[in-house]
């Protein structure tokens, strides 16, 4: 396998886009933003309504069934008391999601009552998860399609239609869906999403996703270099590559049997263009090597912030949750991006109460916190889920109350360290990526500095989509406030 040198890749993106007119002509061809979406009438006369839980991934999982769906002439419709095929998208992370899920179809069922001829699909991890179980346990149900057979979605529509099981849950080793331009929903027409992978090999003791969303693959290079194109060139500013753990990405050209890693493919889509942001989304610790840390240094428009979950602090818990590090590897990776971009802003996520976790082991947790000083993180209490190694393996012994208790902890640590990190800019000037009105004021705009803090200052007259340099003013531990200096010169 021989690795593909940087440099002849950009030129071949470059050529490849010529050269690839005819794929790029199509997907310009199908691109639909919502606006586009809600004008395709339906041409088969229904329309489908959709509503998404869980991940990023999710999301734009359902603009890529979206898609599939227009395509096969259905309309788009927000409303769902109109709609012939309501849609949900479902997490199974925590049972928590899942219940969410179960006591959203009691809206439903109320609705079919009225409506009987309405039909209700389940997608995402809980149709892969519970399977056709779906359809005993949940009455209302009439699909049930898994991550991987959305393709399927259309036919399955159909047999629901004439009365039949419409259930698909195969999962499969090459889906990417690569060649669907997914409509963008909820688009602000400056921020998107590009999955680059799909699935999990890692086997986490605690987590559902391997088993729901299948094993792991790497999407083309190419089309997704070819997305982040098409999106800067209808406006888009910002990209954030998607994946369980996008470290391990890795594409092989079918034909040279050159590789592209992932540092690889952040410097190919920093090529792009100078004024397209990139981000990305989740870095695995035991996979974030330097590689990706010096891409991400040697390109201005890759931004300088990491999702690198840390899950515990106690080495001990790491082992029994399967992360294949501990702390001090973690630590480790948390140096070596100091030393390689200093001013990089690093999220974690966290779990309390994990089977056997003591005093000593959370304790570790709030030190290791401490540590770091994240910018931010999203902390849960651990939730057990069935199938998985934890489940079969080891009690859930740590009391809810327990469990419970310690989130406060890690969730007030966390409230500290956010604002002490958003102090850090207040007098300095960020430069921002303007992507919305501020919720709380028309007369402000929100966007988002390098390090993914959002930043709030009045609108004057300045746009969405524009970089704008804010003197930071003041701050909370979720934003920080400023005026606008003048627009930012870039590249
Ligand atoms: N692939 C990502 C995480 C995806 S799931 C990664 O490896 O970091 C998002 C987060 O949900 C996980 O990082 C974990 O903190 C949390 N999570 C997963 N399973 C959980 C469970 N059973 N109980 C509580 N939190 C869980
Ligand atoms: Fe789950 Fe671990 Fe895979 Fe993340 S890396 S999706 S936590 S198994
Ligand atoms: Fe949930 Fe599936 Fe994402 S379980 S977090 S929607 S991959």
């Amino acid at each position: 396998m021989q690795q593909l040198d940087i440099h002849t890749a950009v030129d071949r993106i470059r050529e490849d886009q010529s050269h690839n007119q005819p794929l790029a002509e199509d997907r310009q061809g199908e691109a639909l933003n919502l606006t586009d979406a809600q004008k395709a009438a339906s041409v088969n006369g229904k329309n489908f309504y959709i509503e998404s839980y869980g991940c990023q991934m999710n999301f734009s999982d359902s603009e890529i069934v979206a898609s599939i769906l227009l395509e096969s002439g259905f309309g788009l419709t927000k409303n769902y008391e109109e709609a012939d095929l309501i849609l949900l998208n479902t997490c199974s992370i925590r049972e928590k999601a899942e219940q969410r899920v179960r006591n959203r179809l009691n809206t439903f069922n109320k609705l079919k009552q009225n409506r009987p001829g309405t039909l209700v699909g389940i997608l995402g991890c809980m149709a892969e998860r519970l399977k056709s179980k779906l359809l005993d346990e949940e009455q209302i149900v009439d699909i049930v399609v898994g991550p991987d057979a959305y393709r399927t979605l259309p036919d399955l529509v159909a047999d629901a239609g004439d009365g039949q099981k419409a259930v698909n849950v195969l999962l499969s080793r090459e889906e990417t869906y690569s060649d669907i331009n997914p409509v963008r929903l909820d688009a602000n027409g400056v921020t998107s999403f590009i999955s680059i992978m799909r699935g999990c090999d890692n086997m986490c003791s605690f987590c559902v996703v391997p088993f729901t969303r299948g094993r792991e693959r790497s999407r083309n290079a190419f089309s997704i270099v070819a997305e982040a194109q098409e999106l800067f060139d209808r406006g888009y500013r910002e990209v954030t590559l998607l994946g369980q753990n996008v470290d391990s990405y890795k594409w092989k050209h079918p034909e040279t049997d050159e590789t592209v890693t992932f540092a690889q493919l952040l410097s190919m889509v920093a090529a792009v263009n100078p004024l397209l942001r990139v981000r990305f989304s989740t870095s695995h610790p035991k996979d974030m090597l330097d590689d990706v840390l010096h891409a991400m240094a040697e390109h201005e428009n890759v931004c300088n912030y990491i999702h690198l979950p840390v899950q515990s602090g106690s080495s001990r818990i790491l082992k029994k949750m399967n992360r294949t590090y501990d702390r001090e590897w973690y630590e480790g990776r948390v140096n070596a991006i100091r030393r390689i971009i200093p001013d990089c802003a690093i999220s974690s996520d966290i779990i309390t109460g994990f089977c056997s976790e003591s005093d000593e082991d959370h304790a570790e947790t709030m030190s290791l916190m401490r540590w770091v000083r994240y910018d931010m993180s999203y902390m849960f209490a651990y939730s057990e889920r069935p199938g998985t190694l934890a489940a079969r393996r080891y009690e859930d012994d740590v009391p809810e109350k327990v469990k419970k208790a310690r989130l406060q902890e890690v969730i007030a640590l966390q409230n500290e360290h956010a604002l002490a990190r958003n102090q850090q800019f207040v007098g300095k000037v960020c430069t921002v990526l303007v992507e919305k009105p501020s919720k709380r004021s028309d007369e402000d705009l929100c966007g988002r500095n390098d390090q993914n803090k959002m930043v709030i200052f009045p609108k004057e007259n300045y746009q969405i989509g524009q970089y704008v340099d804010v003197l930071i003013e003041s701050c909370s531990s979720a934003t920080l406030k400023g005026k606008a200096r003048g627009l930012a010169e870039i590249g």
